[in-house]
């Protein structure tokens, strides 16, 4: 049925320094509550990531790529102003646990100092990723450990054969 309703857009932003399975949750939930999320990677250059902008990008859209709704897209700058360019009224953000509330809050409550239109939405993922954070899942691979289920599994493809590029990984 058409309606005259506008989009609703949200951004969901980070690092995605890789994309994980629990990244992948929080971007399902929000494609089921808005018309369209926009996964904003961030472009931050004092940061030394594992993966390129590039890169990140590209696994995140082979990723979602017949996930409609789903789009990826980088950002530079005040995420509000790249919100206002989108025409998002919404930033998700995943709430893992209580340690992440004081960051969200603070975080959430800058962007709405900055711009009091644009509301963030905190999601809880699924209890089974609630320990799983980026930074864990390159220790883990680059100490030998598993990650199977923790992240895509072409992010595992790719994690395997930047260790055989780079002979070692270094987190
Ligand atoms: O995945 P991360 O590293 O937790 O994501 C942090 C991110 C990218 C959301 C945050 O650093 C950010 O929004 N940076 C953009 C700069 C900005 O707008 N800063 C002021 C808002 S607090």
């Amino acid at each position: 049925m058409a309606t005259d309703r506008p989009e609703r857009i949200a951004v969901y932003p980070g690092t995605f320094d890789p994309l994980t399975n629990g990244h992948v949750d929080i971007i399902e939930r929000g494609a089921a509550l808005f018309d369209r999320i926009v996964v904003a990677i961030l472009v931050n250059p004092e940061k030394s990531p594992l993966f390129s902008v590039a890169e990140r990008v590209e696994m995140a859209r082979a990723v979602f790529a017949s996930r409609p709704g789903v789009e990826v897209d980088t950002f530079e700058g005040l995420l509000v102003d790249y919100a206002r360019k989108r025409r998002a009224d919404v930033i998700v953000r995943g709430l893992r646990a209580i340690s992440d509330f004081e960051f969200e809050m603070q975080m959430a409550l800058m962007n709405r100092r900055l711009s009091s239109t644009i509301e963030t939405v905190l999601m809880m993922p699924a209890e089974s990723y609630t320990y799983l954070s980026s930074r864990l899942v390159k220790e883990v691979f680059a100490l030998g450990g598993s990650i199977r289920g923790l992240v895509p599994e072409l992010v595992e493809a790719r994690l395997a054969e930047k260790a055989r590029i780079t002979d070692s990984l270094v987190v």
